[in-house]
């Protein structure tokens, strides 16, 4: 009996250590992996398993999915990057989401965002946090250790 609650309290811990891993979400560890998608047609290139977002991939008005937790987006301004976990209960809106022409849906508890993390529904009470956009050449990387304003921009 006591083998068998062992066996038992150890596949416990063996579960609760699987499950972890896919649960943590730090934006600054994700940043060097990404994907695109985009409710204007972007598409992001990839090269030898890496794929990289580049300034084609975001026009003029478009916002689409960024390197790791994040968004990317583009307006008269330049270039900006913003989570794309939601501010009520951190559902990742890159999977639990949707893009539309004119703001982000979360599909947890439907809040919803408008293209710059502003809140336009509740539950959510805080707009969507940005980070520091950096383009090298054409390539767009996202300091997500480096939090700003709303309004900064990355020219283009
Ligand atoms: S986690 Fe997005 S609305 Fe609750």
């Amino acid at each position: 009996m006591n083998e068998r609650r062992t066996f038992l309290k150890v596949l416990g811990g063996a579960a609760v250590a699987m499950v972890v891993p896919a649960c943590s979400s730090d934006p600054a560890s994700s940043s060097s992996s990404s994907s695109s998608s985009s409710s204007t047609g972007g598409s992001s290139s990839s090269s030898g398993g890496t794929t990289q977002l580049k300034v084609a991939d975001v026009p003029e008005g478009a916002l689409v999915n960024g390197p790791g937790l994040t968004f990317v987006g583009r307006d008269a301004g330049g270039l900006y990057a913003m989570s794309s976990l939601c501010t009520h209960q951190s559902c990742d809106m890159k999977i639990d989401g949707v893009i539309s022409a004119t703001d982000i849906f979360c599909k947890c508890h439907k809040s919803r965002f408008d293209k710059n993390g502003a809140v336009l529904n509740g539950p959510a009470a805080a707009p969507l946090v940005h980070y520091k956009v950096v383009v090298t050449g054409d390539v767009i990387t996202i300091d997500a250790t480096a939090k700003v304003s709303a309004t900064d921009r990355t020219a283009v």
